[in-house]
């Protein structure tokens, strides 16, 4: 073991330092493969920019899903293999520290071999319509889903916690992506003890969502049933809530089981999708498939019973509020759509819901950083310009040393397992590049200066929070706020 550490210390200067913006899945795959590839020894440093590292894995996925979290063990598995002294590679987590503002991306060009950015979807994806930034209780999906999971910069926003929940009944949510599942999910199961309380939703979020007595959630997508974007399994998750007396509807003039021949159906996920809906629509004495009747629906405990639609081919036009600036309703129009899948919107054909609550589902928006400019790197169509995770630049040829990985390189799409896909393309990337890249040999960038977690100090939060989870019956149970992260580590060596 010494040997090994004498070896390896001795190499230190022969090291190849790479820097990873974003500790998300795809900083934590691409540095994975990374330190469990590279034949010669490396130092990977992770900038993240919460003192807490995992992304969206930690403040995206619904608290009801923990299982997706596990992925986490992967990336704390590497975590902890790399940050010993002694090995061949090194793994440094630096949290609490943003990239672009309190350390610059120029610096971390000219001082390390590689750098990746993988910094995510860090904005939001815009109707561009009146009242969308100024009517009181209109939100984008990722400032709704960063609050109920506890993101410290929105676990304690005022537009949330100071919102009037009690007069939440009609929801109206834009796009029918797994977020919008998600959302609705949320929104309208959350008095169901045995689904939320035992999760890591954040308690503040929880409180507010249980004081709005919610009816109806209305999802609204602009193209029809054939080009809906959620995935079977989540849908089905909302059918299943029928055995808490929550129903779910579509309007036949949008979906009916006798306009689609099953067995013609190729593509065997819409297939799927047909069938789920054509028989969940259906009474339950009357459906034909076992799949379909594992929970007998149970009455509802108020009346009207709570229910969720799927509603299709209309596109908002403008959202309208009352005297004291919160949404009334929303009009829109209808909408047509042609074989080629192109949008046709019917602007004389004009609808109004009455809604009190109102998010907007329409992905997450990449941001360039400000120095992309100056540096001139490419950045267009909301996203890095790229060939294999190499960025580009202004002229379209290669930046050298520059990487981009996982949201930020393909816009906000795609599961963890594909961004882990993603991530090992760009990772085997580098490890092609790494020999030509030049040794910078210009020192450590200081940080010490900035107050700043590390690895070790996540490992005393993380316990903290999981302790903490046990005493009240939770997965765990998080630090709601930077400061108190950052100041908790002081406290608490690991
Ligand atoms: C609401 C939601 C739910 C989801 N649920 C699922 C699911 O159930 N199953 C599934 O498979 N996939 C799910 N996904 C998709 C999955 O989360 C993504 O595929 C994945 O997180 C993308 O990883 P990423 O690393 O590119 O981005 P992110 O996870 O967003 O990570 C980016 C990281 O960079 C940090 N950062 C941002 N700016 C800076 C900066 N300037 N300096 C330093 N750090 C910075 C951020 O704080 C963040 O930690 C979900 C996505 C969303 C939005
Ligand atoms: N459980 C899970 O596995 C899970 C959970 C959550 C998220 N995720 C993944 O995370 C990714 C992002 O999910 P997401 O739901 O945020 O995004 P998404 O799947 O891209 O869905 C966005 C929705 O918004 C609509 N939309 C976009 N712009 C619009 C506009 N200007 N006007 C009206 N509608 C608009 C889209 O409609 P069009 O189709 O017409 O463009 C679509 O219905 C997806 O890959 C998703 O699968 C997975």
């Amino acid at each position: 073991m010494i040997l090994r550490f004498l070896r390896y210390a001795s190499t230190n200067c022969e090291r190849r330092r790479i820097s990873i913006v974003g500790s998300g899945p795809s900083g934590f795959y691409t540095a994975y493969r990374l330190l469990t590839k590279c034949e010669v020894p490396l130092h990977v440093t992770m900038w993240e920019k919460l003192p807490v590292p995992f992304g969206l894995s930690r403040y995206g996925v619904a608290p009801d899903h923990p299982e997706v979290k596990n992925c986490e063990d992967t990336f704390t598995a590497c975590a902890e293999e790399f940050s010993r002294p002694g090995q061949k590679h090194l793994f440094e987590f630096i949290g609490g520290v943003t990239v672009g503002e309190q350390v610059t991306l120029s610096e971390l060009i000219d001082k390390q071999d590689a750098v990746v950015l993988s910094y995510g979807c860090t904005g939001d994806k815009k109707l561009g319509i009146p009242g969308e930034n100024d009517t009181k209780g209109v939100f984008s999906s990722r400032e709704f889903v960063n609050w109920y999971n506890g993101h410290p910069e929105y676990a304690n926003d005022p537009r949330f916690v100071n919102f009037d929940w009690s007069r939440v009944k009609n929801v109206g949510i834009i796009g029918n992506g797994n977020v919008a599942l998600d959302l609705t999910r949320a929104l309208i199961s959350n008095q169901i003890g045995e689904l939320w309380d035992g999760t890591d939703i954040s308690p503040i979020a929880l409180k507010c969502l249980r004081q709005a007595p919610v009816e109806h959630i209305r999802l609204i997508a602009r193209r029809d049933f054939d080009h809906s974007k959620f995935t079977n399994k989540e849908l089905r998750e909302l059918w299943e809530l029928e055995r808490y007396g929550i129903y779910g509807k579509i309007d036949p003039q949008y979906f009916r089981e006798d306009a689609y021949d099953l067995r013609s159906i190729k593509d065997r996920a819409f297939r799927r999708r047909v069938e789920m809906c054509s028989e969940y629509l259906k009474p339950f004495d009357q459906r034909t498939k076992k799949n379909y009747k594992k929970f007998a629906p149970q009455p509802s405990a108020q009346s009207p019973p709570k229910t969720w639609e799927l509603d299709y081919l209309k596109t908002p036009v403008r959202i309208n509020s009352d005297g004291s600036g919160y949404i009334t309703s929303l009009t829109l129009c209808r909408n047509s759509i042609t074989e080629d899948n192109k949008i046709c919107q019917l602007k004389d054909q004009q609808v109004t819901y009455n809604l009190d609550l109102l998010i907007t589902s329409l992905g997450y928006a990449a941001k360039p950083l400000a120095e992309f400019q100056k540096l001139g790197i490419q950045f267009e169509k909301g996203r890095l310009a790229n060939a294999a995770g190499r960025v580009l630049d202004s002229h379209g040829a290669t930046f050298p040393g520059l990487y981009a990985s996982g949201w930020i390189r393909t816009g906000s799409a795609g599961v963890i397992a594909s961004t882990m896909m993603g991530a090992f393309e760009v990772a085997d990337s580098i490890l092609q590049d790494l020999s030509s890249l030049p040794a910078k040999q210009t020192g450590r960038i200081d940080f010490s200066h900035l107050r700043h977690t590390t690895w070790p100090d996540w490992r005393s939060i993380n316990r903290k929070e999981l302790q903490q989870g046990e005493q009240e019956g939770k997965t765990r149970v998080k630090f709601l706020s930077s400061e108190e992260m950052l100041s908790f580590h002081k406290q608490s060596p690991a």
